[in-house]
């Protein structure tokens, strides 16, 4: 039923995250009581923030399962997939609403995308919902609508459904901080405030939110300054433990060999750190290299795949770094001193001073200071307890260091250039993910001392 927006295969291969969905559960639960306690999700790009909502609804669907929903409706929708003026996100956002909520997940969304059916659906859901969708329609049909009061119409339409059809409603909203675009227009000015104000007058909806760059997440929902400070608990979602990397192994390569070796399976947590997508590719090119090149199934294997989806122009790694990479300075003015300074920390294991920057860069430490500020923001970088800054991400430290050297595999190397190339980045990535895990250890113990005294 949900195999639309929840393929098969990412539904085979979920692992874990048990975590986070008893946190969900519970949300859930609270609400069937009438507690409402808001979700933020927060993590890394590509960590599974959006599996792991897809998954726990999939459980809440299924009819009589022990995660069943009962009295309360899931709803689902990305943001980034709103038309972003508020005429077309409102049209959007309440047309998701009625898809999940007229229940029939084997109906197309888009059906649900325009004026006749919006009001079609709602009129079978009870007298006072329809008049609220069809105020709604009103608006959008004079010739100057009241943006505001479209928004406010919108974030309303599920605590005006939940009377009327005896219900509770989850809202789940998947990249939340894009509805920061509506800020752009004069009339919303706040979007998040317009959000609280509503969220606050409501009894029966409860709110999941999912956010990719923990910077702006973090600015979202923990700085004082923000409209929805202290109104949603943050749970962030953090890269697999050894255990669950083996396990999602384990089902990703079950295909070549039952049980994997051990070496493998040591071999692929030591080059992802357990990041799921990671090990997803790597996993990937381990099999395609099996299958058609007829290599061993051992971690010299797993070191070839690894390097060739980070340094290969089709590789999977390889592209989502570029992303991100494209999309994070997007928004960062003036595109050069970023990159020069990401150049200059890419090569630097132990991360470096903004001193040690500005002296390399030959440029005033002021400027870099806001560069670094930028680049942090958009959670490229970060700085350590010991004020140096350094990458987030160690893959991502190596891929910025390569590709600014220029190299880039567009075929198949021949196995000696490949093995030469394996055995240098491993030497490289090794040095610059122990650095980081050492500056993580180091502050954590520090924070332990903190609790000590
Ligand atoms: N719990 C998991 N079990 C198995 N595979 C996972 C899991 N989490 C993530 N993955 C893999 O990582 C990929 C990316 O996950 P997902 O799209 O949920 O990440 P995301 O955090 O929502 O990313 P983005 O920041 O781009 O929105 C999935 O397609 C899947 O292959
Ligand atoms: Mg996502």
């Amino acid at each position: 039923m949900l195999d639309y927006i929840y393929p098969e295969e990412e539904q085979r291969f979920f692992t874990n995250r048990e975590h986070t969905l008893a946190v969900l559960g519970l949300s859930r639960d609270l609400l069937g009581q009438g507690v409402r306690k808001h979700l933020a999700l927060s993590g890394f790009r590509r960590v599974g923030k959006t599996v792991v909502l897809k998954e726990f609804l999939r459980r809440n669907l299924q009819p009589g399962s022990a995660g069943s929903a009962g009295d309360c409706r899931l709803t689902y929708m990305d943001l980034p997939r709103l038309a972003l003026t508020p005429e077309g996100f409102t049209v959007k956002y309440v047309g998701y609403l009625l898809y999940w909520l007229a229940g029939d997940l084997h109906q197309r969304v888009e059906s649900f995308f325009d004026a006749s059916a919006q009001l079609a659906a709602s009129g079978q859901m009870g007298a006072a919902f329809s008049e609220h969708v069809v105020r709604l329609h009103q608006e959008l049909q004079k010739e100057k609508p009241d943006q505001h009061l479209l928004l406010e119409l919108a974030f309303n339409t599920p605590e005006v459904y939940a009377p009327a059809a005896g219900k509770r409603v989850i809202v789940i909203l998947d990249e939340f901080p894009e509805i920061l675009a509506l800020d752009n227009y004069p009339q919303i000015h706040d979007v998040l405030a317009l959000f609280r104000a509503a969220m606050q007058a409501q009894s029966r909806v409860v709110y999941v939110v999912a956010g990719s760059m923990i910077g702006l997440m973090e600015r979202i929902f923990l700085d004082a300054a923000s409209p929805l400070f202290v109104h949603f608990q943050l749970e962030t979602i953090g890269p697999f433990g050894r255990e669950d990397c083996d396990a999602m192994v384990r089902k990703r390569l079950s295909m070549l060999a039952d049980p994997v070796p051990g070496d493998v399976l040591a071999a692929i947590y030591q080059v992802t750190r357990g990041h799921p997508f990671y090990i997803y590719a790597t996993a990937m090119r381990v099999i395609e290299n099996i299958s058609l090149l007829n290599k061993p199934l051992a971690s010299a294997t797993v070191q070839e795949a690894f390097t060739l989806e980070t340094l290969g122009s089709t590789g999977r790694i390889y592209n989502l770094c570029r992303y991100v990479l494209e999309q994070s300075l997007q928004g960062v003015r003036g595109e050069t001193m970023p990159q020069a300074v990401l150049q200059v920390l890419a090569q630097q294991p132990a991360g470096m001073t903004l001193t040690e920057i500005a002296a390399r860069l030959k440029r005033p430490s002021g400027a870099i200071r806001q560069v670094l500020t930028w680049l942090a923001d958009v959670d490229l970088v970060e700085q350590r307890e010991d004020k140096t800054y350094s990458y987030r991400d160690p893959v991502l430290q190596i891929w910025v260091a390569y590709y600014y050297s220029g190299l880039q595999l567009t075929g198949m190397p021949s196995q000696k250039v490949l093995s030469n190339l394996v055995a240098e980045l491993m030497v490289k990535y090794e040095r610059v993910a122990n650095e980081l895990g050492l500056a993580k250890e180091s502050q954590v113990r520090e924070l332990l001392q903190a609790f000590n005294g």
